[in-house]
């Protein structure tokens, strides 16, 4: 068989399967084997394997996590935009966050906590660090404020932290924080400006993995992520997102997504929930 036309067969695509979902908790239903088999043809070639059975066993062998990661890389779904679900980050500017720093300056604390987890190639959570340096304004630099940024994927990562986009995608962005915080620097691409891009921090994290955290946060994005995850991943993620949620705190997930069945989480609008206070 050509390396060209490699096809995978249905044992092949279970083991694919398991592995992904055991790493990183995306579940490839069967819809996806085509987008899978797209996405891999090009690593197979690149390393001159003749089946998936060879790629898996490559993987399986190779213990730095390096082809572990590549796999993620290829397979995750990254799509996002600025500005996204817009209501969320305009609920946040005018409503809720003054709310948390004001109950904060009131207990003389000037730690604000924020998280953007599966944050891909940094639009929510650039946009999120535009929000929070316009909420604490000429103030903000008496307070400990920056933005935790994290996904799995290191392509994405290395976009976000480089924050050039084209202008016509940061368009999208309301004209006041683009012109507070954004420049243009060719004909066609913008940057998101240092004092924003500085401020967050950006990691590589599996959410899968046990959260490294020393404390709580206040507010916690994790949006159009868990729609790649099962039900019984998506509990043990909220969860795990519920034991590091300050009392009160905020859980924001996509407008897509749904959480039922978890009884210490208020929803405050559909895809907007708080953590039930003590
Ligand atoms: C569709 S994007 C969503 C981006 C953004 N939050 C939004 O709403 O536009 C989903 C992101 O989740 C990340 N992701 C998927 N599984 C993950 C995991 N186990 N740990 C961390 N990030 C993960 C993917 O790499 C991808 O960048």
């Amino acid at each position: 068989m050509s390396l060209a036309s490699c096809k995978i067969t249905d044992q092949e695509f279970l083991k694919f399967r398991k592995l992904v979902y055991e790493e990183f908790g995306i579940n490839l239903t069967e819809k996806k084997k085509l987008l899978v088999v797209n996405r891999l043809q090009k690593v197979l070639r690149d390393k001159n394997l003749g089946s998936f059975t060879q790629y898996y066993d490559y993987i399986k062998r190779d213990n730095t996590n390096k082809s572990l990661s590549e796999l993620i890389n290829k397979i995750s779904t990254n799509h996002t935009f600025f500005y996204r679900e817009n209501t969320h980050f305009e609920v946040l500017r005018k409503d809720l966050l003054p709310k948390i720093t004001l109950d904060l300056s009131n207990k003389l604390s000037k730690d604000l906590r924020i998280w953007c987890a599966g944050c891909s190639s940094g639009e929510e959570s650039s946009t999120l660090m535009m929000i929070i340096k316009d909420v604490l304004g000429v103030d903000y630099n008496l307070w400990k404020a920056g933005l935790l940024a994290t996904d799995i994927c290191e392509e994405v990562l290395e976009f976000a932290k480089n924050g050039h986009y084209e202008t016509k995608r940061i368009k999208e962005l309301p004209v006041d924080l683009r012109n507070k915080y954004t420049e243009i620097t060719t004909k066609v691409m913008s940057k998101i400006k240092n004092d924003v891009l500085s401020e967050i921090t950006y990691r590589k994290f599996n959410l899968m993995h046990d959260f490294p955290f020393k404390k709580k946060f206040h507010v916690i994005f994790c949006r159009n992520v868990m729609i790649y995850f099962d039900q019984k991943t998506r509990k043990n993620l909220v969860n795990k997102f519920l034991d590091y949620l300050m009392d009160d705190g905020l859980l924001f997930i996509g407008h897509s997504e749904s959480l039922s069945d978890v009884d210490d989480l208020i929803a405050i609008s559909p895809s907007m929930y708080k953590k039930r206070g003590k």
